[in-house]
């Protein structure tokens, strides 16, 4: 190789070298801008699921939060500890309630609930289900104030509301081993949490609540629809041959009394949107809130055992839920317009004159 020749080839190698270069850093540049938007796309989906799930805290600790129902809930691998064997016993109390406290038990002195519901069917897996009313996270939030007693129960207390109303039943005693057992699960599947804390999946999510008066008409042919299959034309359940409900009802005498929270529209439609039918959760509702109100409407109208003294609910009448099907209210708004809709006016209402949001 000549002299000229040698510099020509070391300027060959270096232009090629040069043109690499330049690619890689082109390259690099690409996919380093492909990045930062991907991050921007990404922080958009998180900052919206956030907003998907109010609650008001920092967003480090909703992602925590919802960590609270992922824990092992499954109450088998507990020991045989004293405090163990309760926590079992209050689950098999919450799942099998009728089995043991209500009127299938043979047993007169030991039945405390008055119809063949078992807790778990409206608190569903065994309350461990979110936006299902859940028992995960409740210890720590009671003692807690009350509108419909107007003063500050226990859990204890807020049991027996269930068992008076959507068991119509009549009250555990409150240090019986029944009562300690249920409230041991609680704290079980509360643990971790911290006290005063509500946690994103408590209660039921609120539904949109549709601008007009409840349509029975449409309520009545959904529910024959997309219903009925379990829960029987007339209401009244789907036993299994040896007795049991296979499909709990949702009326009749074996169901929950009229003074029941899930004898109200606005709450019922709320639990019907995200826990039926049978599947629906939060993330894969199947009914559209209009035909979740329509249809609480039309159950709504379907018989179920009455509730004394259900004008001593409330004593101050401005907590009482708006979708309370019995009076008094404080308001002068038609019974049936609290029964079924609608109820923006109502809102409103509240809202003007007591400073108060109500959503059910
Ligand atoms: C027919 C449905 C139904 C059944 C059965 C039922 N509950 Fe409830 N329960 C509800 C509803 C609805 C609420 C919420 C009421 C409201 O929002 O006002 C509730 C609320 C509660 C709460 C308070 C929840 C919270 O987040 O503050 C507890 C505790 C409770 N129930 C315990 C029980 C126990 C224990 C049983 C069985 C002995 C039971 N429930 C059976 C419907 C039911
Ligand atoms: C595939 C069967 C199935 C279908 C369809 C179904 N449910 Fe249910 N439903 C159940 C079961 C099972 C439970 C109890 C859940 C449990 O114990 O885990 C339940 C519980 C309920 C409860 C609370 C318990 C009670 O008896 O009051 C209500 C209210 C209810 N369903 C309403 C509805 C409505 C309204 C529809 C139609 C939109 C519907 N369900 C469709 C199976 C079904």
């Amino acid at each position: 190789m000549s002299k000229t020749e040698e510099t020509k080839a070391i300027l060959n190698l270096t232009n090629t070298a040069l043109i690499s270069i330049f690619f890689i850093l082109v390259l690099g540049g690409v996919i380093i801008f492909a990045l930062a938007l991907n991050y921007e796309n990404l922080t958009k989906i998180s900052s919206h699921k956030a907003a998907e799930f109010p609650v008001e805290m920092e967003s480090n600790k909703i992602l925590e939060q919802r960590d609270y129902f992922s824990r092992d809930f499954d109450v088998s691998k507990l020991g045989n500890t004293i405090q163990d064997s309760m926590i079992k016993y209050g689950h098999e109390l919450i799942t099998n309630t009728s089995k043991l406290i209500g009127p299938s038990n043979g047993n007169s002195s030991k039945q405390f609930a008055g119809n063949n519901l078992e807790c778990k069917n409206c608190h569903l897996e065994a309350g461990t289900k979110p936006f299902s009313a859940p028992y995960v996270g409740i210890y720590g939030r009671f003692p807690q104030y009350r509108g419909r007693e107007n003063k500050v129960g226990s859990l204890e207390e807020r049991v027996n509301g269930c068992m008076e109303r959507s068991m119509n039943g009549k009250k555990l005693p409150e240090n019986g081993k029944e009562m300690r057992a249920i409230v041991a699960y609680m704290n079980w599947l509360s643990k971790e949490i911290p006290t005063g804390e509500k946690i994103e999946g408590t209660g039921f999510k609120p539904i949109k609540i549709p601008q007009r008066k409840v349509s029975l008409e449409n309520g009545k042919s959904l529910y024959a629809q997309k219903c009925s299959s379990c829960h029987n034309q007339d209401g009244t359940g789907t036993k299994n041959p040896d007795g049991n409900y296979a499909f709990p009802p949702i009326a009749g005498k074996d169901s929950y009394n009229q003074g029941a929270g899930m004898h109200r529209v606005l709450t019922s439609a709320q639990f019907i949107k995200y826990n039926m039918p049978l599947g629906a959760t939060v993330q894969n509702p199947i009914l559209t809130d209009e035909e979740a109100y329509d249809i609480a409407g039309f159950i709504n109208t379907l018989e179920r055992p009455g509730k004394k003294n259900t004008k001593k609910d409330f004593p101050d009448l401005k907590r009482k839920p708006i979708s309370t099907p019995y009076g008094p209210w404080v308001d002068n708004f038609p019974p049936e317009q609290h029964k079924f809709g609608p109820y923006q006016e109502i809102i409103e209402w509240y809202k003007t004159e007591f400073n108060l949001e109500k959503n059910k």
